[in-house]
């Protein structure tokens, strides 16, 4: 099967056809020529996952992914959340980092959760699926691997970062895998 990822992030695309497997050919926005920024301007993470793969869908005709995740920590009411991507500067990991962690400075409770919500959107239209990870922040960087907040991010059951595992390990049990599990199943029905 062709799936068209909606996005320019070609280590998310890996990430994704690392889960997916051989039964699939992912080819991202990249792949197709299309350079188009695609304004991510819904308020919740399934608004900007269906606007991605609408966008996708009505450009290409290929059934499109659309994923939007975020990090949600406990501590602060949800943040970043949607805006885990700029939450301080513009796809800055470094800095998005320092200022989570500013903010969490004395903070005793470091429950924190990743989330993704992928649309699935063909000629039928948009289906939904959630993947959550849960876990602990720690007060500094660990680990080099990974993107984003995976330096800080240690899952429920590890004494390690997202940052210092193989991506392998990560794709078995982070919030992309749990969702992508969800929309295989609903493939197979
Ligand atoms: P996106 O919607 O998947 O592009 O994710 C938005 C932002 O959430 C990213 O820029 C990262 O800061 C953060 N994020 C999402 N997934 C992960 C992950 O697996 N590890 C670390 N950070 C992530």
């Amino acid at each position: 099967m062709q799936l068209l990822i909606a996005t320019h992030n070609e280590h998310k695309k890996e990430e994704i056809r690392q889960i997916l497997g051989k039964n699939f050919v992912v080819k991202s926005l990249t792949d197709y020529g299309i350079f188009d920024e695609i304004a991510e301007n819904g308020k919740t993470f399934k608004e900007n996952a269906e606007i991605k793969a609408k966008y996708c869908f009505e450009k290409t005709g290929i059934p499109s992914l659309g994923d939007d995740s975020g990090l949600a920590v406990e501590a602060l009411n949800g943040k970043p959340g949607i805006f885990s991507a700029r939450y301080a500067d513009d796809h800055d990991f470094v800095k998005n980092i320092e200022k989570v962690l500013d903010e969490m400075k004395s903070i005793e409770n470091r429950k924190a959760y990743f989330i993704t919500v992928l649309c699935y959107y063909d000629e039928s239209g948009a289906k939904f699926f959630e993947g959550k990870v849960h876990g602990n922040l720690l007060t500094e960087n660990k680990g080099f691997k990974g993107f984003g907040y995976d330096p800080i991010f240690v899952p429920d059951g590890y004494e390690k970062t997202f940052a210092e595992m193989p991506s392998e390990e990560k794709n078995q049990i982070s919030h992309r895998k749990k969702a992508i599990e969800k929309f295989l199943e609903f493939l197979e029905k």
